[in-house]
């Protein structure tokens, strides 16, 4: 799966120092504080490949997402879509791009009405657009696009509640694809499904890439399920890109990325029991952090790390580190 180091012809997304602060506080005896949840990401996103991100929750991928998609506006940096700068769109234009990008959401169903049949849910996408059908039009419409991700259309008339957790994610899918998008971004799309229904989905979301001739940015917490299903991975710890594996066949050689690799160790806070590899408790977000924004956890930290921010920098092939003492 490895790929050649891409061109900028071949990006489809290009994002530049891109930052986003969020503040708290500000009340009577309550001093504002200010905390960066996307922290100077610079990143590509090349056509037609799959670019990972992945972290422990609370680093700052859902809001990479929203940032990538501007549902939320960067407080610095851009985000270029096929060469266009989406700060400096219209809303009018806006609209236009809206339709190339989409979101594949964990719980696709959160934004919908549980009122509404998968017919319905997969026709507001038009709606929303203004976009009128004819009534074999809209039939024709659903009928593909439930095919497409291999649903019966016998499940047309069914409720949200009936699906289960794999069922109602294909539904996300097609939902997402109505619009005939060529971006997709997924926020954990199989972070709440079993791990047999898991590996459907994904196989789902391959041969839809391949037919379709999709660009992904994949978010998980999972690394092994990350470096198994990209083309390429970045790896982000407080906001941060720690790390970006250029294939899937790279070895992490950051000490953040190989504790996410060990299986003693559960990214998911919900579910984590023991960390028994990593000492440290994760820096607050809003502590300003001199050094390696890892270093407090780090079994190799050393004064340099603390007092002193390791770059990314370029190790070769597009394998990027920011590591003042890389392993081996
Ligand atoms: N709208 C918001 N207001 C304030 N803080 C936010 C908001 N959205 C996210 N955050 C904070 O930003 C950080 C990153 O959150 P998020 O992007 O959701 O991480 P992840 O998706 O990796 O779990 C967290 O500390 C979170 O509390
Ligand atoms: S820079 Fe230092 S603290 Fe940070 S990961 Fe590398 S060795 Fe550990
Ligand atoms: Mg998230």
């Amino acid at each position: 799966m490895g790929i050649a180091p891409a061109t900028k012809d071949d990006d489809l997304v290009t994002i530049t120092g891109l930052t986003r602060e969020f503040s708290s506080g500000g009340g009577f005896l309550r001093p504002r504080r200010t905390m960066r949840a996307v922290n100077d990401v610079s990143l590509d996103v090349p056509r037609g490949k799959v670019t990972g991100v992945v972290g422990e929750s609370g680093c700052g991928k859902s809001t990479l997402a929203r940032l990538v998609l501007r549902l939320l506006e960067a407080t610095t940096g851009t985000v270029e879509f096929d060469g266009k700068d989406l700060a400096a769109q219209s809303q009018g234009e806006m609209r236009k791009l809206r339709r190339q990008m989409q979101m594949v959401f964990q719980d696709p169903y959160s934004a919908i009405d549980p009122r509404y049949t998968i017919r319905r849910a997969l026709l507001e996408p038009f709606q929303v657009q203004g976009e009128a059908q004819t009534a074999a039009e809209a039939k024709a419409t659903v009928d593909e696009l439930i095919s497409m991700v291999g649903l019966s259309p016998r499940m047309m008339e069914s409720f949200p509640h009936q699906l289960s957790g794999g069922q109602k994610q294909r539904v996300g899918i097609a939902r997402a694809l109505a619009l005939r998008p060529t971006f997709l971004v997924l926020d954990e799309p199989t972070a709440s499904l079993d791990v047999s229904i898991q590996a459907q989905i994904i196989d789902l979301l391959e041969s839809l890439k391949e037919e379709l001739g999709l660009t992904y940015l994949f978010i998980s917490h999972d690394l092994s399920l990350v470096r198994y299903f990209c083309d390429r991975v970045v790896v982000m710890y407080l906001g941060r890109v720690m790390e970006i594996l250029p294939g899937a066949e790279a070895r992490p050689r950051h000490h953040y990325a190989h504790a996410l690799l060990d299986s003693n160790f559960e990214p998911d806070p919900a579910r984590r029991k023991v960390v028994t590899m990593l000492g440290g408790e994760i820096p607050s977000p809003f502590a300003t952090i001199p050094g390696c924004a890892f270093a407090a956890r780090c079994p190799a930290a050393s004064e340099l790390c603390k007092r002193e921010r390791p770059p990314l920098a370029d190790l070769g092939n597009g394998h990027m580190i920011a590591c003042h003492h890389p392993m081996d």
